[in-house]
């Protein structure tokens, strides 16, 4: 196996060197502190690698991604939902039989408790429908404990899964302050969903294979992503035995960040704005260019993707054919085009490598279906659960797992006295702000 070497301090050290099915190289630094007295310091971790996993692979320079080794754009054409999960949680692609006897235990155990009904009136009526989700998947695990044995945590991925959906439908009714719709077992996952997001007691609700196919397509682009944000968060949650549910709950709260999973909201919050001050994008690219204007092109850049991220490649596609068979002509869409030209073209951009991300146009086509700007994340929250299950499930499964316990380079005082209250004097320095109302 070929090693890496390091000089620190006059004395050579060397590394193993770990290469993946892909051939991307890593320096194992496991036993770095320990022989050197010296840890690695990589704010970001943009350089480093928290485990080997065999879910899901990106090559951020080529435009690639692949679930379980199953290119995207070809899962994206031809795979539901429920077989994404399944590929992406067990492993392999179900036969017949065994997504059948899947999509059974997803839609069956797609009620919620009456109780956890309940918990829904609590919330006022314009919390954000991120902030319930999240809240209503930590309240599963009051409801389902279970044990560490298979079993129970195969049945609480089923739950997890199953109730997902109709907590996310019905934190969407109680913010337009509508009765909740109930699941209904004769219906796949994205028609369930549709039909408790869109149907009112008063009358029949058709569901649209345009909507149903769209929203297929949006879940699977979704589905996993490798070490991102909230994916980290729910494997450092998970590493000290914290239940799935937990884990899963602090990764919506990771996604819901504007830097992450809520980008999809302020993309059209932007779009929105560009609109309403004349469509003027050229004024837009320029300010997200100037250094001291705080403003950036949501939806563009990304940590791993340096040429085009496939996923906004697929639903830049989806966004013009979705609107047409829909019948929606969105002058938001021609705004996101025309931004991506120009920055595309722009030196700024290009040297930077920004390209659109998954965010930029899956905003426009939500909005197309009829989704409310609020619920946006959400529908990237439940299209990214499978990943976040499977993560979870990759990462508990692993014999030598250990707690994650990151370390960091001290920079503050050095050792001094303790000052007693009445000792202490007033110095020149920044004092907090209070807001007093
Ligand atoms: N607009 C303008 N400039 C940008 C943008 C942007 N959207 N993104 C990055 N830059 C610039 C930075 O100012 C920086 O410039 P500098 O080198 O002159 O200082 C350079 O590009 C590198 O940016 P970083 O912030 O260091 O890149 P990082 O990898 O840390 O961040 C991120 C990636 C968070 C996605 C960033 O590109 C961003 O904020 N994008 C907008 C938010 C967004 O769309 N997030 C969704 C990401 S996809 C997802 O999570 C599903």
């Amino acid at each position: 196996m070929d090693t890496a070497k390091l000089l620190l301090n006059g004395e050579e050290y060397e590394f193993p060197v770990v290469v993946g099915t892909e051939d991307e190289v890593a320096v194992d630094c496991t036993k770095l502190r320990g022989t050197t007295g010296a840890i690695s310091l990589d704010p970001g971790y943009g350089n480093t690698g928290s485990c080997a996993s065999t879910i899901t692979f990106i090559d951020g320079e080529k435009g690639i991604l692949r679930y379980r080794g199953y290119p995207i754009e070809q899962v994206a054409e031809q795979a539901s939902f429920e077989e994404v999960c399944y590929l992406l949680i067990y492993g392999h692609l179900p036969t017949q039989a065994e997504l059948d006897e899947f999509r059974a235990l997803v839609t069956h155990h797609s009620l919620i408790h009456e109780s956890l009904r309940h918990f829904f009136e609590g919330f006022p009526p314009n919390a954000h429908p991120m902030m319930v989700l999240s809240a209503m998947v930590a309240s599963l695990s009051a409801f389902y404990t279970g044990t560490a044995e298979e079993e129970d945590v195969n049945l609480n991925i089923i739950r997890l899964l199953a109730k997902a959906k109709t907590i996310a439908a019905l934190s969407y009714k109680k913010s337009v302050g509508q009765p909740f719709i109930y699941p209904r077992n004769d219906l796949s996952y994205t028609q369930d969903f549709l039909h408790m997001m869109f149907a009112v007691p008063t009358e029949p609700y058709e569901i649209s294979p345009v909507l149903d196919r769209a929203l297929n397509l949006l879940l699977v682009l979704h589905a996993d992503h490798e070490q991102n944000c909230s994916t980290s968060t729910v494997r450092m949650v998970g590493s000290s035995q914290a239940n799935l549910f937990s884990a899963i709950s602090a990764g919506i709260s990771a996604l819901w960040g504007p830097l992450h999973g809520g980008a999809n909201q302020k993309v059209i919050e932007m779009l929105r704005m560009i609109q309403a001050d004349g469509g003027d994008f050229g004024k837009y690219v320029n300010m997200a260019k100037d250094k001291d204007d705080p403003f950036r092109l949501m939806g563009f850049g990304h940590r791993v993707y340096k040429n085009f991220d496939p996923r906004a490649t697929i639903l830049k596609e989806a966004a013009d054919a979705v609107l047409e068979e829909l019948g929606t002509d969105d002058p938001q869409l021609e705004i996101a085009k025309n931004l991506e030209q120009v920055a595309l073209e722009d030196p700024f951009f290009v040297d930077r490598k920004l390209y659109p991300n998954v965010d930029f146009y899956s905003g426009i086509i939500y909005r197309a279906m009829g989704i409310p700007t609020n619920m946006f994340t959400v529908m990237f929250a439940l299209g990214r659960l499978p990943g976040w299950i499977s993560q979870w499930k990759e990462l508990t499964e692993d014999p030598h797992m250990r707690i994650s316990r990151p370390r960091q380079v001290y920079t503050g005082a050095k050792e001094r006295p303790f000052v007693p209250i009445e000792q202490r004097k007033e110095e020149a320095r920044e004092k907090p702000e209070f807001v007093t109302v």
